[in-house]
């Protein structure tokens, strides 16, 4: 046996103030795209902002549905929208905010399980790594240089 250590890093700013010009500016787009978004039922907004090889952003937010499963995530309505848009865009850079209707969300909230393994897809069909930023309602913003960054040991092509 032997044993296999696995290292993240990710850099955390302390506000969007810190962020440079265009992440700001992206983050600004995720937050329009949270104030759109149709959460009735778990009252938690999730807004979704790409920046694309080719200049355009396209954002997204969670839509959820009467039967829960059939609601989908902030990220992956983004990223499906992009991937049906542009299909030969790249994305360069992705950020993420998530407010509860209920309650000052200030912790930086990253994007959940399935919607890694959906923006992994992308990542590597374009074998590009995609930029992720994530934060909560307001304060610290998590930033992730790549999605495999954020799901070692992932499921792929290469084991079909
Ligand atoms: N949600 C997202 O939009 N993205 C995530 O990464 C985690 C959760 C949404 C799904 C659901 O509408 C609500 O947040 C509560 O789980």
């Amino acid at each position: 046996m032997k044993e296999v250590k696995l290292e993240t890093t990710l850099q955390v700013y302390s506000n969007i103030v810190e962020l440079p010009k265009d992440i700001q500016d992206l983050m600004n787009a995720a937050i329009i795209a949270r104030n759109k978004a149709y959460a009735p039922y778990s009252k938690f907004n999730v807004g979704a902002a790409i920046l694309l090889d080719n200049g355009e952003i396209v954002s997204g937010s969670n839509q959820e549905n009467a039967s829960y499963p059939s609601g989908l995530c902030a990220e992956r309505t983004a990223i499906y929208y992009a991937g049906a848009k542009y299909p030969s865009a790249k994305i360069l850079k992705m950020a993420l905010t998530a407010s509860s209707q209920n309650q000052i969300t200030d912790t930086p909230i990253p994007p959940c399980g399935a919607c890694r393994q959906a923006i992994a897809e992308y990542e590597i069909k374009q074998d590009q790594p995609i930029e992720i930023y994530f934060m909560g309602a307001k304060g610290k913003v998590v930033k992730s240089h790549s999605l495999a960054n954020l799901l070692p040991v992932g499921f792929d092509r290469s084991y079909l």
